[in-house]
């Protein structure tokens, strides 16, 4: 059996994607299957902890006793995410949030017309930067997908979000990312300290974030 050194603790996880809706029918989401942040949801549960699982929509079924809200939109997951936040030790942002979303929802389909249809987008709330700012006795911990320049790109995002810790990976490595059930990433942390794992299960990454989130607490 597994140690229950995470006991007391209690947990926020973020997964999957967001979903913006462009009309009744149609929507605008990303690659993400949602299981790095299932996988840290589960690994967590078995180490004591008290998990609440923020998720977008995915076609995973959620760990026994870890508390899921499901939402839709990235500021449905906003909302959901300030609800929780006050009585949470850790955060761990593993969803893939959408930056953009169509300034307005119309509630009728948008009917094929002559010529071309543009799409007018307003950014989202930037949920972990908003956490950044008020974080206070709370370890924060962000990912980062990233097709190039992975860890200084992460570096920036530790200072710009306030991050404890940042989970980054390569996307476009075999077996790393969107998808599939291996992922390969560089934990970073606030003092810079870069570790490298290797391409690994998700349950086995999501066991070695654990402990480096041990050393933060
Ligand atoms: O800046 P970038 O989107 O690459 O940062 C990724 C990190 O920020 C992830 O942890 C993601 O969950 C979080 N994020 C967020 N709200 C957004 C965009 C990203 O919380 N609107």
């Amino acid at each position: 059996s597994v140690e229950k050194d995470f006991y007391g603790r209690k947990i926020m996880i973020t997964a999957g994607p967001t979903i913006e809706a462009i009309d009744p029918v149609r929507f605008i989401t990303n690659h993400s299957s949602g299981k790095m942040g299932y996988a840290i949801a589960e690994a967590a549960s078995k180490r004591g902890a008290s998990v609440t699982l923020i998720s977008g929509p995915t076609n995973l079924s959620p760990p026994s006793d870890v508390k899921l809200v499901s939402t839709s939109s990235t500021l449905d997951m906003y909302e959901a995410v300030m609800e929780h936040y006050g009585e949470q030790d850790i955060i761990i942002k593993s969803a893939a949030v959408a930056d953009y979303r169509p300034n307005s929802t119309v509630d009728k389909k948008i009917k094929k017309q002559e010529g071309d249809l543009t799409l007018t987008l307003v950014r989202n709330p930037d949920i972990l930067y908003e956490l950044g700012k008020i974080k206070d006795n709370k370890v924060l911990v962000g990912f980062a997908a990233e097709t190039d320049n992975i860890i200084e790109y992460a570096k920036e995002k530790i200072t710009k979000k306030n991050l404890d810790l940042i989970v980054a990976n390569d996307i476009t490595q075999e077996g790393a990312g969107f998808g599939v059930d291996t992922n390969i990433v560089y934990l970073i942390d606030s003092g810079n300290n870069i570790k490298k794992i290797d391409k690994s299960n998700k349950t086995d990454i999501a066991h070695q974030i654990l402990d480096k989130i041990k050393e933060c607490l």
